[in-house]
């Protein structure tokens, strides 16, 4: 019999577990009987020597079983996208409608802000009366009648992860690209996927700022979903700038309601490229050029929009938000950062505007505190844009004058103004199927 100790024994002799072991193991930290210790010394061992590609599909799917999977009876296919996350970066937020209004299902399991990124949580929670945390038939129930839902995970989705996820941080874990895959798939796997697209991040605002690490991380997500079952392709995608021209929560919710209405930006062509895999890869689109049609009509026609405003009035925010969204987004006051010298932005430092949003409180340091929704970045100068001495750089949205002037040079410095324009940095650096 398998016990945690056997797959252990085997770890410290430097063999690797059999598939089964590690599903079963996996199954055993989400049911509990698995120790602290057990768990610390099974992500550490994985951490030092990877699990190969049959145990990391085999731990993804036995932290994904270790919880309730979800299952769906729509006449439509259920498509999800993940993002590793970066800064302003609400792409969700118009792809879940944007798909749902195409026809798909999109049961969306989202986080909050990690580090210097934001979460889609935090966004939507920016949306005054918007609930996330809702209970499972009632996000059930949402989808089916909505086309999409975005929330947090129940605490019976992937327990094992969160188990896991919790010791991982304590031991020096995070790390790892195994452990990685199996924490993402196996949360977006547990909600009954049709096909699923991964956003890799790779800059200066990503968590893996190096195109090897980001490459190597989305070749084993891509490999690993698709060995759990699921059809899934990843694109890797620039992070050296704001995707949007804000970071923050309400300022970015303002900006994709801008992107709804102008059908333009790197967000919205960002939405559309992911969610054309999509569309193909559920059936509802014969090929890349008809998805992409498909999907700039419905933003074109405000159907998409409109769908959107179903979604936070069904989640408990205003019924007229699609309508009257700036009335509802509470922004604070603003503060000019200018730039000191003529030319072009060479480069902007994407994790220092991270970190001048979450210190002004638009994220957290720590897991209690509260998020100041209102706070943020706006009007953010983009990459090569050829500013004037005294241009606008940045609009920062504070609460007090100290506390913007406490983060006015630190974003002031995130921006190099130079003689040159940079060359041309794709959105998209490369799609990576099986
Ligand atoms: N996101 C997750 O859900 N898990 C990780 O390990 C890293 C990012």
């Amino acid at each position: 019999m398998t016990t945690a100790r056997s797959v252990l024994q085997v770890l410290r002799d430097g063999d690797v577990p059999s598939p089964d072991a590690v599903y079963q193991f996996a199954r055993d930290v989400g049911a509990g009987t698995v120790s602290d210790a057990q768990a610390g010394a099974f992500v550490m061992a994985v951490c030092l020597q990877a699990l190969g590609d049959e145990g990391r599909v085999a731990l993804t799917q036995g932290m994904r079983d270790s919880g309730d999977r979800l299952s769906w009876d729509v006449p439509g296919p259920v498509l999800d996208k993940h993002s590793t996350g970066g800064v302003g970066d609400a792409v969700s937020l118009m792809l879940a409608p944007l798909l749902a209004a195409c026809g798909a299902f999109v049961p969306m399991i989202s986080g909050r802000g990690l580090g210097h990124t934001g979460g889609t949580l935090d966004k939507l929670e920016a949306i005054p009366g918007v609930r996330t945390e809702l209970a499972q038939d009632k996000f059930a129930k949402i989808v089916s009648d909505v086309g999409c839902a975005i929330v947090a995970p129940t605490r019976n989705i992937a327990p094992a992860d969160k188990r896991l996820y919790g010791i991982r941080d304590v031991t020096g874990t995070v790390r790892s690209v195994d452990l990685i895959t199996s924490s993402i798939l196996a949360k977006k796997l547990a909600a009954g996927l049709d096909a699923l697209v991964l956003d890799v991040k790779l800059g200066s605002g990503a968590v893996m700022v190096d195109e090897d690490a980001a490459r190597d991380l989305a070749g084993a997500l891509v490999e690993t979903a698709n060995g759990a079952g699921c059809p899934t392709t990843a694109f890797l995608t620039d992070m050296n700038q704001p995707v949007l021209p804000s970071v923050g929560n309400a300022v970015e919710v303002v900006d994709i309601m801008r992107g709804f209405q102008t059908g333009q930006g790197r967000c919205v062509e960002l939405a559309v490229a992911l969610g054309a895999d999509l569309l193909v890869a559920g059936n509802l689109a014969s090929s890349v050029s008809d998805a992409t049609e498909k999907l700039q009509a419905c933003l074109q026609s405000g159907h998409a929009q409109e769908v959107f405003g179903k979604m936070i009035a069904a989640q408990g925010g205003p019924t007229n938000f699609d309508d009257r969204w700036q009335d509802y987004l509470d922004v604070a006051p603003a503060f000019e950062i200018k730039a000191g010298q003529a030319g072009y932005v060479q480069s902007i430092d994407g994790q220092a505007l991270g970190q001048a949003t979450v210190s002004l409180g638009g994220g957290r340091q720590k897991e209690t505190d509260r998020i100041d929704p209102s706070v943020g970045l706006s009007q953010v100068a983009s990459l090569g844009q050829e500013v004037r001495a005294g241009d606008v750089l940045a609009v920062v949205h504070a609460q007090t004058d100290i506390a913007a002037s406490q983060v006015q040079a630190a974003i002031g410095a995130a921006f190099v103004v130079g003689d040159s324009a940079p060359s041309d940095v794709p959105l998209i650096h490369d799609r990576i199927s099986q």
